[in-house]
């Protein structure tokens, strides 16, 4: 199916005119983010800053491109998004937001320690809604937009799931994606749940 070869090789060739991709930039961008993030994406609870090394580059780029226009980051109860919306406007195009996304995706992920405790078991339970976007594994599935849960630190996961439930995050009627999110936290009926889930989405945890 030579036709079918063509459409492939024009398809590729365009996208690779559209970013060809400089590590270097993206390595220098990420300077910054390293204040709060830090040097490896480790991340940094002190300041509420979350573990991001090996994020993929699609769900990375779309979040700064959120922080950018205000989707994220302006709920007026939004604190810690507030903190990190003026450090994306500081990127200065949108080809270093890629450049800086794929970096982040390059960088090695490590465990955080664990900082809550929950009942796993019940937790598996609590999942099973979630496996059917975020995946079994819970690795993600960016053809539903849903991002891996599996590396994010435990505190995190608890805040962005209760932003979630109070209208924090997903409300802005831009954000569709965090549309699609919040009404599956109503499914996790308090803290308790919201920390069981949590337990198992841990134990989960592969190199
Ligand atoms: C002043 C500290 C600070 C700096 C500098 C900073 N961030 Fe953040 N970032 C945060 C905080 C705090 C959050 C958590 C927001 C929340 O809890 O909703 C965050 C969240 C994020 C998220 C969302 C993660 C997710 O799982 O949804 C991404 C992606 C991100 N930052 C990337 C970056 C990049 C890339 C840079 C550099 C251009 C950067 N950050 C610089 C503080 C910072
Ligand atoms: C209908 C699909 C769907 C289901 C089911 C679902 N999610 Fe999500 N989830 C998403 C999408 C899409 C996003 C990305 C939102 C965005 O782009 O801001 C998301 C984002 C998240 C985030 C934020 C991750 C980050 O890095 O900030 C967490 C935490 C989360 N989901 C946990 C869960 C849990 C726990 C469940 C089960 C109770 C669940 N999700 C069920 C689609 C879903």
């Amino acid at each position: 199916m030579p036709w079918l070869i063509a459409v492939v090789v024009v398809f590729c060739g365009s996208w690779q005119a559209a970013f060809s991709h400089d590590p270097a930039r993206g390595k220098a961008v990420f300077q910054l983010c390293t204040a709060c993030h830090g040097a490896g994406g480790e991340g940094n609870k002190a300041v509420n800053a979350p573990h991001i090394a090996g994020l993929n580059a699609w769900y990375v780029e779309a979040q700064l491109i959120k922080f950018r226009s205000g989707i994220r980051g302006t709920h007026p109860k939004d604190i810690e998004g507030m903190q990190m919306r003026p450090m994306s406007l500081t990127i200065s195009s949108e080809k270093d937001v890629k450049e800086v996304a794929a970096y982040v995706e390059s960088l090695t992920p490590n465990k955080g320690e664990t900082t809550l405790s929950g009942n796993s078991d019940r937790g598996k339970d609590h999942y099973a809604i979630c496996m059917a976007c975020h995946g079994d594994k819970a690795q993600g599935n960016q053809a539903l937009s849903a991002p891996p849960l599996i590396r994010l630190n435990d505190w995190y996961i608890l805040s962005q799931l209760k932003k979630f439930k109070s209208g924090v995050r997903g409300t802005n009627p831009e954000d569709i994606t965090g549309m699609q999110m919040r009404p599956m936290t109503m499914t996790l009926a308090n803290e308790q749940a919201m920390l069981d889930v949590i337990a198992y989405i841990n134990s989960l945890w592969e190199n």
